[in-house]
């Protein structure tokens, strides 16, 4: 999308527009002089890496980074030591939060080889103002620091990195009712794409850092979304995946409200689209009409990730999840009875204050009964900010690994269990990568979201191709490609 900006034709001495993108469009074209001028300089490119930390959401932020760089005139490499580092950065739990500082302790190693390094944090962790006092007081070496609601600035504010003397630029936005469009973006897959169709959450889960660090629930107008599927389309995509905190209430606060069942049955008219998935549906709002329109479509992927938390009803009420044990198995089984070859994954938490063994019983059960064929286990990480860190009954962390251990154990049954499900099938697998321990395979994925490797080369990467399962080994199959279609 990138390559349609005319940068050339902006004048970069007149004062920046006021409206956007095209300020940020004039942004480029400044960063872009700069990187002409180190090229000149250095008789190279300025390298810029992106790393990213968190969801699929930050997953595709990146892109967006790596967009705008690629199109400022830098070279995108893996290699942190490049001219240019960022971090994208997740806070949803501790450890991510602590991975972050101890890469940035990396970082300045190769800054005090490479003094006109420049190091940058964004993300969600950036939302958090503790997390800003940490890096003004020990991490000085940052140069660029910018939160969640004003990525779409990052040409505008690496300008003014790229040309301050020192000291670190600070931009954080406490939130904001934005969504700026056309910027460009630097896809990771040629033939599959993540997009963003709203931002934000308004569900206050009560463990849960991210409507405070993602601000209140905005949704991308319909026609916006469907426009930039079509062009990703023409440009080789086959699969999107929709992304949003909670896709069910999409289009409920636009000014002609729809629901995300239409947005579903309008993306499946999109011709050559051939595969749609979507992330995250919290079950207090998954319609009866998402049911029955997943059911009779063509493209939307037999997989539903359905995050339970805990199967404890009690637990789930301080959790501020809004639906009880027996409303989520009642949901869980209509969906089996409905899609029978539909995978359901989840997200469970163990160690919320104050649960307790017969607690993690009613979630195991919950396992049992649901049979999911996937499911993220975590371990609770107290946020500050919000409600459950504040909670007294925290449970002390043996108890907490003793029932993790116990939980995960019933998880990998009842996953391998139902993974064997489509043993001896023939299933249209869409080739991902070429495997990375034995070059001679291919990885891809069934529609349910199982991993498949299969005999092949990169010729195949992007293609559907039908393939025999041929062997289970838990958590994935080997298969063949065959010809025919069951
Ligand atoms: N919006 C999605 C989830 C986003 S966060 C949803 O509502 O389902 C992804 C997962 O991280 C959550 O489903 C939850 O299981 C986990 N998580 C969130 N906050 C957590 C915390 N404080 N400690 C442990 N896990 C947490
Ligand atoms: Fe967090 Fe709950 Fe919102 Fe998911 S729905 S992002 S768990 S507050
Ligand atoms: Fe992490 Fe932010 Fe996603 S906290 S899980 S990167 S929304």
């Amino acid at each position: 999308m990138y390559n349609e900006i005319a940068l050339d034709q902006i004048n970069i001495n007149a004062d920046p527009p006021t409206e956007e993108p095209a300020r940020q469009h004039y942004f480029m074209a400044k960063c872009r002089k700069w990187t002409v001028a180190f090229a000149e300089k250095n008789g190279r490119l300025p390298q810029a890496c992106v790393v990213n930390f968190g969801c699929q959401m930050n997953a595709r932020d990146s892109e967006k980074l790596s967009g705008i760089l690629e199109c400022a005139g830098f070279m995108l490499t893996e290699n942190e030591n490049a001219d240019f580092v960022i971090f994208n950065t997740c806070t949803v739990r501790d450890n991510a939060n602590q991975k972050v500082y101890g890469r940035l302790g990396e970082l300045n190693g190769y800054k005090r080889r490479n003094p006109h390094m420049k190091i940058a944090l964004c993300g969600c962790m950036t939302q958090e103002a503790a997390v800003v006092q940490k890096l003004r007081k020990s991490y000085p070496f940052v140069d660029l620091v910018f939160g969640t609601h004003n990525l779409f600035k990052f040409a505008e504010l690496l300008w003014t990195t790229l040309s301050a003397e020192k000291g670190m630029v600070i931009d954080i936005w406490e939130d904001t009712d934005q969504i700026v469009e056309d910027l460009p973006v630097e896809r990771k897959y040629p033939f599959k794409s993540g997009i963003n169709i709203m931002f934000g959450c308004n569900n206050f889960c009560s463990y849960c850092i991210v409507p405070y660090v993602r601000g209140r629930e905005r949704s991308r107008k319909p026609e916006d979304i469907l426009e930039e599927i079509r062009r990703l389309v023409a440009d080789g995509v086959v699969e999107v995946m929709l992304l949003g905190q909670n896709v069910n209430s999409y289009g409920k606060n636009l000014a002609r409200p729809v629901s995300f069942a239409w947005l579903l049955k309008e993306v499946e008219k999109i011709e050559g689209l051939q595969r749609i998935r979507f992330m995250t549906s919290h079950p207090k709002d998954l319609s009866k009409e998402l049911i029955q329109v997943m059911k009779t479509s063509k493209k939307i992927c037999r997989h539903l990730h359905l995050p339970l938390q805990s199967g404890s009803t009690r637990i789930l009420e301080q959790m501020n999840r809004r639906y009880t044990k027996e409303q989520y198995l009642e949901l869980a089984m209509h969906i089996r009875r409905e899609i029978p070859d539909i995978a359901i994954t989840t997200d469970i938490i163990v160690g919320f204050p104050g649960e307790t063994a017969a607690d993690l019983e009613e979630t195991i059960d919950v396992v049992r009964q649901v049979k999911f064929d996937n499911a993220f286990t975590f371990i609770y990480s107290k946020r500050t900010g919000t409600p459950a860190a504040a909670m007294e009954n925290q449970v002390p962390p043996a108890q907490v690994k003793e029932g993790f251990d116990r939980l995960l154990k019933v998880v990998q049954d009842t996953a391998r269990e139902q993974v064997a499900r489509s043993a001896g099938k023939i299933l249209e697998v869409l080739v991902e990568e070429v495997n990375e321990s034995d070059p001679s395979l291919v990885t891809g994925r069934l529609s349910n979201n199982t991993v498949v490797h299969l005999p092949g080369d990169a010729s195949l990467i992007g293609k559907l191709v039908n393939v025999s399962l041929e062997e289970c080994h838990g958590f994935y199959y080997l298969g063949r490609i065959c010809k025919d279609l069951q």
